[in-house]
């Protein structure tokens, strides 16, 4: 399922799209984040969108043409050769949809930190998630890890916004609004009884 437009509008949000020259996008998809970034950016603004299934590449070059757009099939994890071949040493954003459960934690781990190497001091991570899982890592690499959360997606979908590159956020997770820590409650239950029933 695309991210929904409400999704989408919490993901970009905080974001100084007046200022930003450079963001990086990881995990295309179909492109509903691509085009609403692409979308608000600045005309002299560059995008670098990394996604590592041909399939959606090529559905994205035929979706946009747009000049501002460097899109790439590569993994995540390439993301400083390919700012390299980009000429780029930093970036303002980098904005993420890459499922970060699934995926192997070694890789998640280069990901988010090559991510933050490459941000300017005063730059922001965004990512999306079905689940808390990985706050944790986040709080570990960011000064501040502001949580959202949205019903208005399928499913529900927690929105975090990391700024200050040089510090650590406070862990356990502080959530607003209270709706999102009812939400996380019962997931992590279902969780847990699943790993039962299936005897993991
Ligand atoms: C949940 S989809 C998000 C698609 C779209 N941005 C959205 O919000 O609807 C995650 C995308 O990340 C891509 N992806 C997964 N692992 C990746 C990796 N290591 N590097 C780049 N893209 C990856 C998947 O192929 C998939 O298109």
């Amino acid at each position: 399922m695309p991210s929904s437009r409400h999704l989408v509008d919490r993901l970009l949000a905080g974001i100084d799209f007046v200022d930003a020259r450079a963001i990086v996008e990881l995990g295309v998809g179909t492109g509903c984040v691509t085009r609403e970034i692409l979308r608000r950016m600045r005309p002299d603004a560059r995008l670098i969108s990394l996604e590592i299934n041909p399939e959606f590449v090529a559905l994205a070059r035929r979706r946009f043409r747009d000049p501002r757009l460097v899109l790439r099939n590569a993994c995540a994890g390439d993301l400083p050769r390919i700012l390299d071949e980009a000429g780029l040493d930093e970036v303002d954003a980098v904005v993420s949809s890459l499922p970060l459960r699934i995926m192997d934690q070694a890789l998640v781990d280069r990901v988010l930190d090559v991510s933050r190497a490459c941000l300017r001091p005063d730059g922001r991570f965004h990512q999306y998630q079905y689940s808390l899982s990985h706050y944790a890592k986040l709080a570990h690499r960011y000064a501040d890890v502001d949580v959202r959360f949205t019903v208005r997606n399928t499913p529900p979908a927690f929105v975090y916004a990391c700024t200050g590159t040089d510090g650590r956020a406070p862990v356990p997770v502080r959530l607003r609004p209270s709706v999102a820590a009812v939400y996380a409650g019962a997931l992590s239950a279902a969780h847990r009884v699943l790993r039962i029933v299936h005897g993991s």
